[in-house]
């Protein structure tokens, strides 16, 4: 478990028009995921990988995030009573693990604006970064992989996947050199190029270990892509001055930004649950079958 990495960040004031209108007054990072929440899966795997500290950098319509990671008084004292012990335990584990921060970000001007929203309680040490929206099925978690890097080599890190040409320009993508089997010395980065000029097929996915330099760089960036200022035109920049890393992670990865991605999660999820198979198989083979 690290000791060096205390404080995860977790953008999530995006306002989750993709999922509309399911999202028009909950955050798309409370959408279930199976059992939990899906911003439940990025907090246990930080909390699995030694932080202690989540910092959510959030927005309106977000305030169920720090209602679900509060005790709750009424429900606590409902299962109590009703003997529902490891219900019980489930509901209050998460809030008694960690401290949760709140910061706002005030207007949608892109990741790299909301990891700079971060800087008064992640501005003096190395900091991770998860995107709830890649949800990592993984052990040691991801987040876990990327800190060992971080530790055994120092600087920054990043998660990488390889993606089909096609995809590119979804993602930030690297040139690297392999240095270490599935360990990259990242030598350019590029926020979501057109196949043709993509420098690679190696995508940034949403885990990062950042240095606190990151900050300074990210306060006086212009916006880029898409017109936000961008976390990956940041990285570039800091890999002038400090080494970043990219790690090839052993996992799986669910794309849970979209409707299709977590839709498909959900039944993937569901098929590794004892008792859950066979009801996703049933309800499939029904649907073929009417
Ligand atoms: C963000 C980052 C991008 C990264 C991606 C991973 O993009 O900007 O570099 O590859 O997350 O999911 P977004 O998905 O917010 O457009």
């Amino acid at each position: 478990m690290s000791e060096t990495i205390r404080k995860c960040l977790f953008p999530v004031a995006g306002l989750g028009t993709r999922f509309l209108p399911a999202t028009k007054e909950i955050a798309k990072e409370m959408l279930p995921l199976v059992d939990r929440p899906i911003i439940a899966y990025g907090v246990e795997e930080a909390l699995s990988a030694g932080c202690r500290e989540m910092v959510m950098i959030t927005g309106r319509t977000k305030k169920a995030i720090e209602d679900y990671f509060d005790r709750s008084f009424e429900l606590e004292e409902m299962l109590k009573a009703r003997n529902k012990t490891s219900l019980y335990d489930e509901v209050i584990s998460l809030a008694e693990l960690a401290d949760f921060i709140y910061m706002r970000q005030h207007r949608p001007l892109g990741l790299g604006h909301a990891v700079l929203c971060g800087e008064p309680v992640c501005g003096r040490e190395y900091f991770g970064v998860i995107l709830p929206d890649d949800v990592m099925i993984a052990r040691p978690s991801v987040l876990a992989q990327l800190i060992s890097v971080h530790e055994r080599l120092g600087g920054s890190v990043v998660a990488l996947e390889e993606v089909p040409q096609e995809e590119t320009s979804r993602y930030g993508v690297v040139k690297a050199e392999e240095k270490y089997p599935g360990i990259f010395a990242i030598e350019d980065m590029v926020e979501k190029p057109a196949p043709m000029t993509a420098p690679s097929n190696l995508a940034i996915m949403g885990r990062y270990v950042l240095s606190p330099s990151i900050f300074p760089i990210l306060a006086r960036l212009g916006t880029g892509s898409g017109g936000e200022i961008q976390l990956t035109d940041g990285i570039k920049v800091l890999l002038e001055e400090e080494p970043v890393w990219g790690v090839i992670f052993k996992g799986r990865r669910y794309d849970c930004g979209t409707q299709p991605g977590w839709l498909a999660a959900n039944i993937q999820l569901a098929m590794d649950q004892p008792g859950l198979k066979e009801v996703v198989l049933k309800a499939v083979a029904d649907a073929q079958n009417s």
